[in-house]
């Protein structure tokens, strides 16, 4: 199963790049920009992860990233990242970033963009990975905020193939974007977002009801209501589920209770993906193996979950055919 799971054409459609910031990387750009960190070593660093829930967690990514100051630490960021998944076996990777969480350290946009899409087009051109960007809102600020920035971003929309909402949910309702979303939908850009991590059911319609959502990031608490799993499993609209991730924020105590058998069995368009891999304890291959563990599943399962990925994915029609038929052969 393991060597089956390595080479098995495995795509995500869920991943911060900002939460792949491996610890080594973390030191190497602090000295490289002579920024001291409240940690000694690695080992510390891997140590503090330990996480109550979602803002325990945010806290320790928001601060992590405060390394990034530069055009070469966003692109060593995301190659590092490209590089370790393309090993692990993933073939695209649709990439959530947080423009936000630079501004606001001073990290002008022109600086996040420059590195993240140079990046991005060195790994499609030299790794056999296509990357989609979704510029990504972060629902704890104000929606003016994220207007703001989103006009600013103008000059990158023709690069970008959604927005997305994620950070703290809870109390943070999709409604509270309404008319962010309706802007990029105005300018002709795809909308997904994070809902039913933390939150409730609820916010899943928010998000399709309101933001007209094309994909629900997470979405696990959909389970807690009968009509929102009919809405799901009618329209067929992906999730975009994060199995590691939920453990490591106690969204689920352990893997093994984890709603996603029970996603599938209900006929939903479930995918997976890594979230967070620095924080949570890995990449897109060690969610395989620890549902393969958990959930005893077999090569089918795991060839549907990759199925649904490819046909959701932010790539051309010519990529997405490609990676079916490798999927088909593997
Ligand atoms: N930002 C980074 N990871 C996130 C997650 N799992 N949920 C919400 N916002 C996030
Ligand atoms: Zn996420």
């Amino acid at each position: 199963m393991h060597e089956f799971l390595r080479q098995l054409p495995k795509v995500e459609l869920h991943l911060h790049i900002e939460g792949s910031l491996e610890p080594e990387l973390m030191f190497e750009l602090a000295q490289r920009n002579n920024i001291k960190l409240p940690y000694a070593t690695v080992e510390d660093v891997k140590a503090a992860y330990q996480f109550d829930d979602l803002q325990g967690f945010l806290n320790l990514y928001y601060q992590g990233m405060d390394v990034l100051r530069n055009k070469q630490d966003f692109y060593d960021l995301a190659m590092d990242y490209f590089k370790r998944a393309r090993e692990e076996g993933v073939v695209h990777i649709d990439m959530h970033f947080d423009p936000q969480a630079h501004l606001q350290r001073g990290v002008p946009l022109e600086v996040v963009m420059a590195g993240l899409l140079q990046a991005k087009d060195d790994a499609e051109k030299s790794l056999d990975l296509s990357v989609g960007m979704i510029m990504a809102f972060l629902r704890d600020r104000p929606e003016d905020e994220a207007l703001h920035v989103f006009e600013q971003a103008a000059p990158y929309w023709k690069f970008l193939d959604a927005i997305g909402l994620d950070s703290a949910e809870r109390d943070n309702p999709p409604s509270k974007f309404q008319t962010l979303f309706a802007r990029a939908k105005d300018v002709g850009l795809v909308r997904v977002a994070h809902a039913g991590e933390e939150g409730p059911a609820d916010y899943i319609v928010e998000a399709l009801d309101i933001l007209d959502v094309q994909r629900i990031d997470h979405g696990v608490r959909c389970l807690e209501s009968d009509a929102v799993i009919q809405r799901l499993r009618e329209q067929q609209t992906v999730l975009t589920v994060c199995p590691l991730s939920n453990v490591s924020l106690k969204v689920v105590e352990q893997l093994s209770d984890h709603p996603l058998p029970r996603l599938l069995s209900e006929g939903l368009k479930v995918t997976i993906s890594s979230d967070d891999p620095a924080y949570f304890g890995g990449g897109l291959l060690t969610n395989h193996l620890a549902c393969a563990e958990a959930f005893g599943w077999d090569e089918d399962v795991f060839r549907t979950l990759n199925r649904h990925a490819i046909e959701e994915a932010f790539t051309t029609e010519a990529r997405r055919e490609l990676l079916m038929q490798r999927l088909m052969n593997a």
